[in-house]
C-alpha cells in the first residue's frame, strides 16, 4: 500500500446523512436490528447508482430494477420506482455530490425471523458519497482470474434478481481472485460457459464483433445495455450467446461493463494476455459521453408493473 495515500474512513462512520424509511438521519445513525430477516437469510435487494455532473445515469432504470428484485425475492417495496426516483435526487442533492455513487438497499426487518415472512415490514435505505473508479483512473487493463465458484442456474436462485443472497458467491470469488494476485474474479456459469465478473458483465471482441453472454445467468446490467446500445452507434455488431471458456482463445480484446466499473478493458485472464485494443477504447470514450450528456434519468428499464412478467 502507497503511503501517500489518504487514510479512507469506514463506510459506517462519516459524517452526512442517509435516507432511511422516509427521512434522514444522521449517517453513523443509519442502523438495522441485528435479527433482522434481510441480514439472517441474504433476502436484501440493492442497487448500485453513479453519479455524474449531479445526476444519477440512468436513475429510473435502477429504481424500477429494484423494485424488480424485490418482487422476485417475494416481498414488495413501499415505495414506486417513481418514488424511488425522488428520493435519490434529494439524497445526491443532501450529499452535494457531483460525482459518485448512490446505495439505495431494501429488506426485510426483524419482526420475525420465521424464512416464511410475507408480512414483515419492509425497510429501504439510500446512501450516496463520493466515489472513484474502482480500479484505476487511467485506461488500464485488469485481470481475470477464473473462479471455481459458479453463477447459479436460473431455477436454482432468482437471477435476475439483484439480491444480497446472490453476492455471497461473488464476495467468495473476488477474495479468493485477489488473495492469488488477480485483480478480479471470473464466474462461469452453472454449465461451464463463461459468465460475468464479480460485478460486471463481460464482452469479448472476436472478428471485430462483440460476443456478450445472454442475461440468463448473469445480471441484465443496465451498462450492459447501453453499451449495446452505444455499440450500435458505432457499427459494431453485437451477439449475444452463450460462450466457452475456449473462446477467449479466439478474443483480441476482453472488457467488462458495469455501473461501478464503467466500460473496464480486461489484460489478462489466467494465463491470456489481450492488449488494450481499439473497440474498448472506442466504448469507453462513447460511455463516458453518454453518462454526462443527457443519458442521466433515461428510461429503459422494463416496468416493474408488468403483471407477471420476468423482465425485471
Ligand atoms: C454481478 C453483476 N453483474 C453485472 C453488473 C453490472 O450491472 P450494471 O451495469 O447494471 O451496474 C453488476 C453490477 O451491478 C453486478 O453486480
Amino acid at each position: 500500500m502507497s503511503g501517500a495515500a489518504p487514510p479512507v474512513p469506514p463506510l459506517d462512520d462519516r459524517d452526512g446523512v442517509i435516507w432511511l424509511d422516509g427521512a434522514f438521519v444522521p449517517w453513523r445513525e443509519a442502523r438495522l436490528h441485528v435479527l433482522s430477516h434481510g441480514l439472517h437469510y441474504g433476502g436484501s435487494v440493492f442497487e448500485g447508482e453513479r453519479v455524474y455532473d449531479g445526476r444519477v445515469f440512468a436513475l429510473s432504470e435502477h429504481s424500477a430494477r429494484l423494485v424488480a428484485s424485490a418482487r422476485h425475492m417475494g416481498y414488495a417495496l413501499p415505495w414506486t420506482a417513481a418514488e424511488l426516483d425522488a428520493v435519490t435526487r434529494e439524497v445526491v442533492a443532501a450529499a452535494d455530490l457531483t460525482d459518485g455513487y448512490v446505495r439505495p438497499v431494501a429488506w426485510r426487518g426483524g419482526d420475525t425471523l420465521r424464512l416464511v415472512a410475507p408480512d414483515s415490514r419492509v425497510h429501504l435505505a439510500v446512501a450516496a458519497w463520493p466515489w472513484p473508479r474502482i480500479f484505476t483512473e487511467g485506461p488500464r487493463g485488469i485481470r481475470l482470474r477464473t473462479s471455481r465458484w459458479r453463477r447459479p442456474a436460473p431455477d436454482t436462485a432468482p437471477i435476475r434478481a439483484k439480491a444480497a443472497a446472490l453476492y455471497a458467491i461473488g464476495a467468495l470469488a473476488g477474495q479468493e481472485a485477489e488473495e492469488a494476485g488477480f485483480d478480479d474474479a471470473l464466474l462461469l456459469d452453472h454449465r461451464g460457459r463463461l459468465a460475468e465478473a464479480t460485478g460486471a458483465n463481460l464482452f469479448l471482441v472476436i472478428d471485430g464483433e462483440l460476443h456478450t453472454p445472454p442475461p440468463e445467468c448473469v445480471l441484465d446490467g443496465i451498462t450492459r445495455r447501453t453499451v449495446i446500445g452505444l455499440a450500435g452507434g458505432l457499427g459494431l455488431p453485437v451477439v449475444e450467446r452463450h460462450l466457452a471458456p475456449a473462446e477467449l482463445d479466439r478474443a483480441t480484446e476482453v472488457f467488462l461493463t458495469g455501473t461501478a466499473y464503467e466500460v473496464q478493458p480486461v489484460t489478462g485472464v489466467d494465463g491470456r494476455s489481450f492488449p488494450l485494443g481499439e473497440v474498448g477504447a472506442a466504448l469507453t470514450e462513447a460511455y463516458a459521453r453518454a453518462v454526462r450528456a443527457g443519458g442521466a434519468d433515461r428510461s429503459g428499464y422494463p416496468a416493474p408493473a408488468g403483471a407477471g412478467s420476468d423482465t425485471g
